[in-house]
């Protein structure tokens, strides 16, 4: 079966350890004598093979470090680097576009300004697609680089603080890496710029499908200390079965996690992850931070920092200071160099040259999906959104049941909705979406309002008399 690589959800947690190995590998075998994080030469792995880049936005280490992973396997490239020279600017769809490169190329990476653009891709392509960043949504190989930077400078992942700092809200390879962090159980501990922290369903999704909820208020000023202005840190129980290790760990949901850690838990921060402002996707007129917030060689003096990795996913604009190049914890542009056995190693893995390091399928999805055509995705950034796309793409939602009600997330940009009504096809009622459901039925309908619900011939459930 063809993977695809759309989110950090597509890989599991053994999946993605077998990766680093394969990187570790070729890093030890093609290691620049002078530089040991680079690699120099080539192996012959993926002689015949060809990698297309299709990129519909800015890039540089995204792109050339897949274009160099490819050269150094012993493949060749195929390069679009300007969506004007493509279709797309005629009008083509993505689904098309696609269908036509799978003839030309035996894996293809797409970044694209729209979120859930990729996903699209994938669902009409019969060779594997990897997503180079769709819009504000998710980056994945970036955050397979942050976690390998991370694993070889701590030598694990576990129980690691790990500070973001930025523009938590649209930066893609946050929402990829902090899905990633929950899963490997480190601490993530939010410093975003005023107005731009993590987005309500990235929250939301820590909490559900990981279990990693923020600490509770007690607990956060007991391990907080006076000089560390934070007021979240979200963790992760070791396993979904070991919760019971846990003190009164929520099932789902977002309520707080109640679990004690040592008291000088937060004494000592292992990495601070610096984003830019992602000044690309702010609304049209929205004025920019007042003040972002800096990193530089006076901020990390405070002893919590001593030997804190200083990351940053690059380019890099105002948020981190050139004073800090020097400084040994600075891994930013080792971070950089690791896209190459990374990516190396990834393209190894879904071409099947080593056939051993992904399982058949893609891990599953838990939830059921609602194909019914009663809702469209809110998110005006999604790709459903888009006219071209509209002419064949079916929105298609998770249903995700939440304690009193259902939560519809849409399958391509995984942005949340809360449908105001449900429904059933084969008695065509319909009641407000305040029901908690044991099971959910094959005929479920969802509807954003009552006008939806009536337009789809529904009519209301008689509410009981004092009920
Ligand atoms: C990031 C991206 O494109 O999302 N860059 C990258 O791929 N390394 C980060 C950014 O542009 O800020």
């Amino acid at each position: 079966m063809v993977r695809h690589l759309i989110t950090i959800d597509d890989l599991t947690e053994g999946e993605i350890q077998s990766i680093f190995r394969v990187a570790d590998e070729f890093l030890k075998d093609l290691a620049d004598p002078q530089v040991p994080h680079r690699v120099r030469g080539a192996k012959t792995e993926a002689q015949g093979c060809i990698l297309a880049t299709l990129f519909y936005e800015a890039s540089t280490r995204t792109r050339f470090s897949f274009e160099s992973a490819m050269y150094r396997l012993g493949g060749q490239i195929l390069s679009s680097a300007d969506p004007k020279t493509t279709s797309a600017a005629k009008g083509e769809t993505i689904a098309d576009t696609v269908r036509v490169l799978q003839n030309y190329a035996d894996v293809i990476v797409i970044r694209h300004p729209c979120e859930g653009a990729v996903r699209v891709a994938a669902d009409y392509a019969d060779v594997p697609i990897i997503n180079a960043g769709d819009g504000g949504h998710e980056h994945p190989t970036q955050t397979l680089c942050d976690l390998y930077t991370l694993q070889r400078e701590k030598g694990t992942l576990k129980d690691l603080n790990v500070l973001l700092w930025g523009d938590l809200r649209n930066g893609r390879t946050v929402h990829s890496l902090v899905y990633g962090l929950a899963r490997f159980g480190a601490r993530i501990i939010p410093m975003p710029a005023e107005g731009f922290g993590l987005p309500e369903h990235v929250v939301r999704r820590l909490a559900q499908d990981y279990g990693c909820t923020p600490l509770s208020n007690d607990e956060m000023s007991r391990v907080r200390g006076d000089k560390f202005p934070v007021d979240a840190v979200y963790v992760t129980p070791e396993k979904p079965h070991q919760r019971s290790l846990f003190s009164d760990v929520p099932e789902k949901g977002s309520e707080v996690l109640k679990v004690r850690l040592p008291a000088n838990a937060l004494a000592k921060i292992d990495a601070c992850y610096v984003t830019r402002l992602q000044r690309e996707r702010l609304p049209e007129g929205a004025s920019a931070a007042d003040s972002y917030p800096v990193i530089d060689a006076a901020f990390l003096k405070d002893r919590r920092y001593r030997s804190s990795s200083v990351m940053h996913p690059l380019p890099r604009v105002e948020e981190l200071g050139y004073d800090l190049d020097n400084d040994e914890r600075a891994v930013y542009f080792k971070q950089a160099a690791y896209g190459v056995p990374v990516r190396m190693a990834l393209i190894s893995a879904l071409l099947r040259i080593r056939p051993d390091l992904l399982g058949q399928g893609p891990p599953a999805k838990k939830h059921p999906i609602y194909t019914q055509g009663t809702l469209g995705c809110e998110n005006t950034r999604c790709v459903t959104g888009l006219s071209s796309e509209q002419r064949y793409l079916e929105p298609r939602f998770l249903i995700i049941p939440e304690a009193d009600r259902l939560l519809a997330r849409c399958v391509y940009c995984e942005h949340d909705m809360i449908p105001e009504f449900v429904g059933r096809l084969s008695t065509r009622k319909f009641e407000p979406n305040r029901r908690t459901f044991t099971e959910i039925p094959d005929d479920l309908l969802l509807f954003a309002d009552e006008e939806a619900a009536l337009r789809r011939g529904c009519s209301p459930v008689r509410q009981k008399a004092g009920g």
